[in-house]
């Protein structure tokens, strides 16, 4: 992905935001021409990859961590943009990983009632998922994104240049994520390709040999958010392996045990495929699953019973009622949305 490519998100035939992919960082300088004001929010992580910045009229660093995803640092952002007297015609421009994207998005969109944002994701898990779509927010009383609203940043820009930067844990964690989203759709075959890439380079893989899949799977979630925004019904299918994931991580919180996001959705999908063996009567989809996942570098069995997740999952902000809208699978490339109560899991 040497060279410049864009997408538009369009929903109802209106450009909603855009996707933007190229190999290096450097070109950012370049895409933000023609904004006059720009605010940069980034993870303390990152410093040293950020590119100089025209317009820029201040920064703030954040720690990113699930901790400390709430509306204090959420406060912290709007308090440094105020300092800097930042005017409404102002961009914020994001630059790091989920948290980081989700926060700053939270904090444009709050901000003398709302300015412009722009996200630059720099793990794998953000560009694939979190930083596209336009959802924004934070964790409130031990409950992940249980604040936040849905509005579309101007644009996305993914280079996987910073994925050198992460660490052979995070890196294959994110790939839990765009595995999910080929899982979703699989019209190029780009699952296969995924698990093959994955599989056979392993930790030697170069960050850069998964730029075009990244941008594949950008595309499959961007045309997605555009045939259904506010997640109303398609865009559930993105949830695939969460409703598991989050009362995993949940429960890991609980109990004080380090689970990345992403290893919670490797396993929350397992147990989606579990679950639809079940609910559809096939075989073999949960154990094909496993094979491909740990050939990835992801773990798949979930360390804690499931009477203690069905507790968080009846919490989960995504039920309506007693019922919750799982996703499942009955094959790759083909998944659906089901309503079961969760004594019917
Ligand atoms: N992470 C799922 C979505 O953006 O809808």
């Amino acid at each position: 992905m040497s060279e410049r490519r864009s997408i538009d998100v369009v929903s109802d035939g209106h450009v909603i935001s855009r996707i933007i992919g190229e190999g290096s960082l450097s070109a950012l300088p370049e895409i933000l021409e023609g904004y006059d004001e720009v605010f940069v929010v980034y993870d303390e992580n990152v410093a040293g990859l950020i590119p100089e910045i025209p317009a820029c009229k201040g920064m703030v660093a954040i720690e990113a961590t699930e901790e400390g995803k709430v509306m204090a640092t959420v406060e912290l952002i709007c308090r440094s943009m105020m300092d800097a007297d930042l005017s409404r015609k102002a961009l914020v421009l994001s630059i790091g990983g989920g948290i980081t994207t989700d926060m700053a998005g939270f904090a444009a969109s709050i901000y003398k009632r709302g300015v412009r944002y722009a996200n630059v994701p720099t793990t794998l898990l953000a560009m694939v998922d979190a930083a596209i779509g336009g959802k924004t927010g934070v964790n409130f009383d031990g409950f992940k994104n249980m604040l936040g609203v849905i509005r579309q940043p101007e644009f996305t820009f993914i280079s996987a240049e910073p994925l050198r930067t992460l660490s052979t844990r995070d890196f294959f964690s994110g790939a839990a994520e765009l595995l999910k989203t080929f899982i979703i759709d699989n019209s190029f075959g780009n699952y296969e390709k995924a698990v093959s890439l994955l599989g056979s380079c392993g930790k030697n893989l170069a960050p850069e040999a998964l730029q075009d899949l990244i941008f594949s799977a950008a595309q499959v979630k961007a045309s997605i958010v555009g045939r259904d925004q506010f997640e109303s019904g398609e865009r559930k299918k993105l949830n695939l392996g969460h409703t598991f994931a989050h009362a995993i991580e949940h429960e890991a919180r609980l109990r004080g045990d380090d689970i990345t996001h992403g290893e919670a959705v490797a396993m929350g999908i397992i147990k989606a495929a579990i679950l639809s063996e079940k609910v559809f009567g096939i075989i073999g989809l949960a154990e094909a699953f496993k094979a491909e996942f740990s050939l990835c570098g992801l773990p798949v069995e979930c360390p804690y019973p499931m009477d203690v997740l069905k507790a968080a999952m009846a919490k989960d902000k995504k039920s309506e009622g007693d019922r919750i809208h799982f996703v499942l699978i009955r094959s790759v490339g083909e998944v659906e949305t089901v309503p079961l109560r969760i004594d019917e899991i």
